[in-house]
Parts: structure tokens; C-alpha cells; sequence
């Protein structure tokens, strides 16, 4: 692991404890202002003690600035009336005012500067009114200068910290947002999974389950037959794993290609007579000239098909006829998938369907609709349309 450098560390240190920073700034501050001038004063000791308590808020300045500040105006208050001389340490009264602009209220920092100003007048007053009045105007202009030039600088500061902080918002409420598209993009890869091995799925067995069945039905008979059934269960079991493969491929790739291997609307041919050959009698009907279409809504017309035969094959009973039907119109693609066994009496039976609700998802994603349910005088239908393109949403 790479260590942080120093300097970094030290100032991620000191931001962590700006209460530290601030005592130690001011134990420096006293020693220089303080400590040392001391005894050059004429009353050393009193100095030395105003000296200390106007320097001591320093250590405030940040952790509670208005009480800090006002504890100095009271000592400064106190040393006009009680010593003879300006202090060095008076210049505490400069970053005071810097940090009430900095980091108190308005009001504070604008009240701060008011009282600062007064503060630079009353010093004047007090320790330069002898002599020629212009010793009193340097004195309390260069005052008011500093003065000024403090709170100038605490507001500079005072408007980094706020880019700051709407920085830091922002920054957050972006990652807010990056965390649910995740969650959104990883809930609706989940169901483009479900959807896909349901069909995948549920389709091979039904086909596996209906040839098992004919084929055990003819294995007293006509052994021939029951090869023929049972030939048929091995293509279709290796067709599956082919497309659970491709599915896995699919789903370890880092997307872009979804639908790279996957079956399109030319296939629905080859899948017809697939379905042909378990036993259940099905018509292709195609009309209108094929269209240019992107991947992703022809694997859904493939699945809405497949899934449609498949539960003709599960629920329509045995005695069933299907058709599929293939308009290629202006804009779109529809679809019918229909057959003439007991559909109106199975509707939604067991309540669990992952097909249906697939399906009307797929014809969705691609900007398409499906309708499916039972057809007037008998049997069931689903239909449904994609368009060629779909909209910018
Ligand atoms: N061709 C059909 N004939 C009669 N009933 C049907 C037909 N297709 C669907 N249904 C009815 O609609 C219900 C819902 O179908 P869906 O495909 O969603 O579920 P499923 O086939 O029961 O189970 P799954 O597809 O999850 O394996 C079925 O349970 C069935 O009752
Ligand atoms: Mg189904």
C-alpha cells in the first residue's frame, strides 16, 4: 500500500481538529505578542494580563465565534479604560473580526466590522490624541484599513467554504443518483434473465415432455416411431443447452453484445416446424414483405412466439390446432399466435405464469404492446405488435 505523503497527512490532520489548530495558533500567537514584549511595557504585569485575555478567544474563533468576539470587545473595553499603552497583542482583534466574517452569521460579521471600526476610533482617541491631530488620523486609518482589509479577506473565505459545501452536495447527491441506476440497471438485467431462461427453459421441456409423451404412447406400437420421438427429445434437449450456453455467454459478457447469438424472426420458422414435429399441428402464416429490424425487438418476437407455442402445447389440451400469424405492416411487426383448444377455461389458473408477464415486458422494452387472453368461441389468442423502430424515449 502506498503511504500518504507528509504535508498531506498533516493537513487532513488538521482539518480533522480545527479546535487543535486553533489553541495551538493562539499558544503561538501569545508567546510572540505576549510573552515577549512583556516586559518592555510600562507596567509589565497589566500587559502581561490584557495581553493573555484578549489572545485567549483566539482559541474560539472557529467552535464559537460570537461569544470569542465578545469577550474581546469586553477586554478591549476594559484595557482603554485601564492601560497606558497599545498592546502588540491587540492585533488579535484583526483575526477575530476575519473569522466572525468567515464563519459566524451575517449579522455577526457585519456587526463585527462596525464594532472593529469603532474600536480602531477609540484606540486612536485614546493613545494618539496628544500631539498634532495627524499622528490621531494615521493611527486610525491604518486601524480601519486593517480592519477592513480582515473582513474582506474572512468573507473570501466565507464564500469558498460555501462552494465548497454545495460542492460536497452535489458530489453526494450524484453518487445518491448512481447508486439507483445501478440498483434499476442490475433489477432489470435480472429480469431480462428470468424472462430468458423462462423461455429458454420452459419452451425445451414442453417440447421434451409433449415427444416423451408420443413417444411413449407409440413405443407399444410402432417402435420406429418412438425413435423418431425420441431422436427429436435429444435435438431438442441439445438445442436448449445451445441456448443456455449462449445465454451464459451472454451473460458474462460486459453487455454489449446481448443479443450477439440470439435467435431473430427468421428463425420462427425453423421454431414452427420445430413444434410441428412434437405433435401439435401449426401453420406459419407471413404476410407482407420483411422488414429491417434491430436485434433486440426480433429476439423478442422469436420469445413472444416461442413462449406462445409453448403454452398451446401446456394448456391448450390435446386435441389443439395452432396458427401463427406474421404481418409485416407500415410500422411494425404483429404477431398472433392463436389456437382453437379450451382456452377460456384455464385462464390465469395457478397464478404463477412467468410467460405472459414476459412477454407483455418484452413487447415493452421494445416500444410494442401484447394483448392475450381467451378468443371469442373458443380457444386462445396473443397478440401482439412491435414496431420497426422505436421511439426515443
Ligand atoms: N394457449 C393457451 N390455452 C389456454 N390457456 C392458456 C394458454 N396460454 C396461456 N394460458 C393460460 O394463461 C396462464 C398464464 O400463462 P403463462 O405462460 O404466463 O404461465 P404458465 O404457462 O402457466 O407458466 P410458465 O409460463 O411460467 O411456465 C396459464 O396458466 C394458462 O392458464
Ligand atoms: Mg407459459
Amino acid at each position: 500500500m502506498e503511504r500518504t505523503p507528509a504535508p498531506e497527512r498533516l493537513t487532513a490532520t488538521m482539518r480533522r481538529h480545527p479546535f487543535g489548530v486553533d489553541v495551538a495558533l493562539t499558544v503561538a500567537f501569545v508567546l510572540i505578542t505576549v510573552v515577549l514584549p512583556g516586559p518592555a511595557y510600562r507596567s509589565p504585569a497589566e500587559a502581561v494580563l490584557f495581553g493573555l485575555l484578549i489572545s485567549v478567544p483566539l482559541a474560539w474563533r472557529r467552535k464559537a465565534p460570537i461569544p470569542a468576539a465578545a469577550a474581546m470587545v469586553v477586554v478591549g473595553l476594559l484595557q482603554l479604560v485601564a492601560l497606558p499603552d497599545l498592546l502588540l497583542a491587540d492585533v488579535a482583534v484583526l483575526p477575530m473580526i476575519y473569522s466572525l466574517a468567515a464563519y459566524a452569521p451575517r449579522w455577526a460579521a457585519q456587526t463585527g466590522l462596525g464594532l472593529g471600526l469603532f474600536g480602531a476610533v477609540l484606540a486612536g482617541l485614546r493613545y494618539y490624541s496628544y500631539g498634532a491631530g495627524d499622528a490621531l488620523l494615521a493611527t486610525v486609518t491604518t486601524g480601519g484599513i486593517a480592519v477592513v482589509a480582515a473582513w474582506a479577506l474572512g468573507n473570501l473565505r466565507r464564500a469558498r467554504v460555501q462552494r465548497l459545501a454545495a460542492l460536497e452536495e452535489r458530489a453526494r447527491l450524484l453518487e445518491l443518483e448512481r447508486d439507483q441506476e445501478m440498483r434499476l440497471a442490475a433489477q432489470t438485467e435480472r429480469a431480462r434473465i428470468a424472462r430468458e431462461l423462462h423461455d429458454v427453459v420452459a419452451h425445451s421441456l414442453s417440447v421434451v415432455i409433449a415427444q416423451a409423451d408420443g413417444g411413449l404412447y407409440a413405443g407399444r406400437t410402432d417402435p420406429d416411431k418412438a425413435t423418431g420421438a425420441l431422436e427429436q427429445i435429444a435435438a431438442t434437449g441439445r438445442q436448449a443447452l445451445t441456448d443456455m450456453r449462449s445465454l451464459l455467454g451472454v451473460l458474462r459478457e460486459d453487455g454489449r453484445q446481448e443479443y450477439a447469438p440470439q435467435p431473430d424472426v427468421a428463425a420462427i420458422k425453423e421454431l414452427v416446424e420445430d413444434v410441428r414435429t412434437s405433435g401439435l399441428d401449426v401453420d406459419l402464416i407471413e404476410e407482407g414483405l420483411p422488414q429491417p429490424m434491430p436485434a433486440g425487438p426480433q429476439l423478442a418476437a422469436y420469445r413472444i412466439v416461442q413462449e406462445s407455442l409453448t403454452n398451446v402445447l401446456k394448456h391448450a389440451g390435446p386435441a389443439g390446432r395452432a396458427w401463427v400469424r406474421l404481418q409485416w405492416r407500415d410500422d411494425a411487426l404483429e404477431l398472433s399466435v392463436l389456437d382453437d383448444g379450451r382456452g377460456a377455461a384455464a385462464v390465469l389458473s395457478d397464478g404463477q405464469g412467468q410467460g405472459l408477464r414476459g412477454m407483455v415486458e418484452r413487447a415493452a422494452l421494445h416500444g410494442g404492446r401484447l394483448t392475450a387472453g381467451p378468443r371469442h368461441g373458443g380457444g386462445f389468442g396473443v397478440h401482439a405488435a412491435l414496431p420497426y423502430r422505436t421511439a426515443a424515449r
